[in-house]
């Protein structure tokens, strides 16, 4: 079976899990934005999305690209400074069509946040929401910027990956 990697980041950390599955896994690799990707191709799709404001970035991408993905296994990596969880997966289940939620593989690996690289206006935000936020190692995260970058962690995704490789039946999209 042929995969590829579609993901929606905007400050470099989903960017950089693509790359390192892309490597681990010999699958391309396309920004939501390159419009030499194309969904339809493939039979299966690693989807890569950061995690913004309570929600997953590549959620309108999903939306425009639906008849492509119905019927296509889907692995989702989705990049953030929560953890995995229960408030991870509630985000996630508010972006995404619940059909699509209910088959596809969630692996949750964490990002980074450098406020350098944020707007004066984004960083006001994100302090505000520290000082309302109630989980204050989160907090501290929103308030000063964190980096949990790990290479390691794409392991769950390069097995799924393997799963869906090692398979003997013929493409069903014939790439
Ligand atoms: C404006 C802004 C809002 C964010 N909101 C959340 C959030 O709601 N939940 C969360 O877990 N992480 C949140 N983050 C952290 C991002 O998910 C994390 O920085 C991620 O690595 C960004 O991915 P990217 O580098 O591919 O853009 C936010 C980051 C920014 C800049």
């Amino acid at each position: 079976m042929n995969g590829a990697i579609f993901y929606s980041g905007r400050y470099g950390s989903t960017a950089q899990y693509s790359k390192w599955i892309s490597d681990a896994t010999g699958l391309p690799a396309f920004s939501i934005d390159d419009p030499a990707g194309d969904p339809s191709q493939y039979d299966f799709l690693i989807l890569g999305s950061s995690i913004v404001f309570y929600r997953a970035t590549i959620r309108r991408w999903v939306r425009q690209h639906s008849p492509a993905l119905a019927d296509t296994p889907i692995v989702l990596f989705t990049v953030s400074g929560a953890p995995a969880g229960a408030k991870l997966d509630g985000w996630v289940a508010e972006s995404l069509p619940p059909e699509l939620v209910a088959r596809m593989d969630h692996v949750a690996l964490r990002g980074r946040l450098n406020h350098d690289d944020v707007s004066w206006w984004l960083k006001l935000i994100l302090k505000a929401g520290a000082l309302l936020n109630r989980d204050r190692a989160a907090a501290e995260e929103e308030r000063h910027g964190f980096d949990h970058m790990d290479e390691s962690s794409i392991r769950p995704v390069v097995e799924l990956v393997d799963r869906y490789t090692t398979r003997s039946e013929p493409g069903r999209r014939g790439r």
